[in-house]
């Protein structure tokens, strides 16, 4: 057995789209960006959408286009991809950690009122592995203290609060297209937003700073090339084009994996949708019980491997990382929630096309596994 982390779900329908991109003279900045845009932006219910190469470059045109820099901070989550934190670093901003709830593993919106200064310009809320935030809660204390908000929805495609759609809840949001996410464009972002100028700034700075209309050499702003090229859109349409079908294959393996583990009585299963919320599927990540060890963890994790079962450890903390530690002075303790989080959770595989006998296979070797380390 051989089984990956993670796979894109590619019909011929994208191998087709892209190829007929190929054969037109329009590689980039042709008709499929804008279509695409559109598709994405009444998909998720918003007035625009901007493509990006990356959720990376996304979120940093984001805190471009609220203003944000030098001294000025940002609150967040320690418990992410280091793409949330590290954009706020870009323009010389401060990302001001809040720690986690265990239960959801999102910033605990209790204690974001506790770390506001004079100097914090926005909240940056991550809806963690495709679980949507408390941004009812978020949005009250952006608005009692006049903050911005920008989403970070990179997990979170499709996920909903009280069938509002995540990434609906801010300034501006941004989604991210990269293979192992729920739809891909290979690599890509797209920011998306009800406000005409954030949407219009970023155009312009994912464009070297060109406006609308305005010639190749041409730049009103300082800008950057963080352009999706029309490749990149033909994919995006059509896995857009099947997302209801791509997110229900994936509430379907994590079905199984609910079935196949709810006997390991030393694992916890991550939250499913409620009434109220629905959880967009990106990674299956269980946590071992409070009585297992880091070190128990990891040995877990390469036992998996030499089975041939792929996974990972979702997410180690951001503000332990070296140079955060360099910059900052973290420690561990900082933020305990994430860390005992953060040294208990593994990453299994995760994608359409798992079967149910390698969700078993996965499954039994974990059962395994464990009390082979207990
Ligand atoms: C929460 C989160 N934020 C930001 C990003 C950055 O996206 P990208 O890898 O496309 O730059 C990712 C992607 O992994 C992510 O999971």
């Amino acid at each position: 057995m051989n089984i990956p982390l993670s796979g894109p779900d590619i019909t011929a329908k994208e191998i087709d789209a892209v190829v007929s991109v190929l054969k037109t003279t329009s590689l980039s900045l042709g008709p499929k960006l804008p279509e695409f845009e559109k598709d994405f932006a009444s998909y998720i219910g918003v007035k625009n959408a901007a493509a990006v190469n990356s959720g990376t470059s996304g979120l940093h045109l984001c805190i471009k286009a609220l203003g944000i820099g030098e001294g000025d901070e940002v609150i967040t989550t320690p418990f992410s991809f280091i793409a949330s934190a590290n954009c706020a670093m870009f323009e010389g901003a401060k990302p001001v950690f809040v720690d986690i709830r265990p239960d959801t593993f999102n910033i605990d919106e209790k204690k974001i009122e506790e770390k506001i200064t004079k100097n914090t310009k926005a909240i940056l809320p991550v809806h963690v592995f495709g679980y949507p935030c408390d941004m009812i809660a978020i949005n009250k204390i952006a608005k009692k203290h006049g903050l911005k908000i920008i989403e970070d929805a990179c997990e979170a495609i499709g996920a909903s609060i009280g069938g509002k759609k995540a990434g609906t809840f801010s300034d501006c949001s941004v989604f991210a297209f990269y293979p192992n996410k729920q739809m891909t464009t290979g690599e890509g972002g797209m920011i998306v937003t009800d406000d005409e100028k954030i949407d219009a700034m970023a155009k312009s700075m994912r464009n070297q700073g060109r406006d609308e209309g305005m010639g190749w050499l041409a730049h009103n702003r300082l800008g950057y090339n963080y352009r999706l090229s029309d490749i990149n859109c033909a994919l995006g349409i059509v896995q857009l084009g099947r997302i209801n079908e791509l997110l229900e294959k994936r509430q379907e393996v994590a079905d199984m994996y609910n079935t196949a583990l709810s006997g390991i009585k030393e694992i916890i299963l991550p939250p499913g949708s409620t009434d109220e919320i629905k959880r967009s599927w990106f990674v299956y990540v269980v946590r071992l019980t409070q009585d297992f060890s880091q070190e128990q963890r990891n040995e877990i994790i390469l036992k998996l491997r030499a089975r041939g079962i792929g996974c990972n450890i979702y997410f180690p903390p951001i503000h332990l990382q070296p140079f955060y530690v360099e910059k900052f002075g973290y420690k561990e303790g900082d933020f305990p929630v994430t860390e005992s989080v953060s040294s208990r959770t593994i990453a299994i595989p995760f994608y359409n096309k798992l079967s149910k006998d390698e969700v078993t296979y996965v499954s039994d070797n974990l059962a395994e596994i464990i009390k082979e380390v207990r």
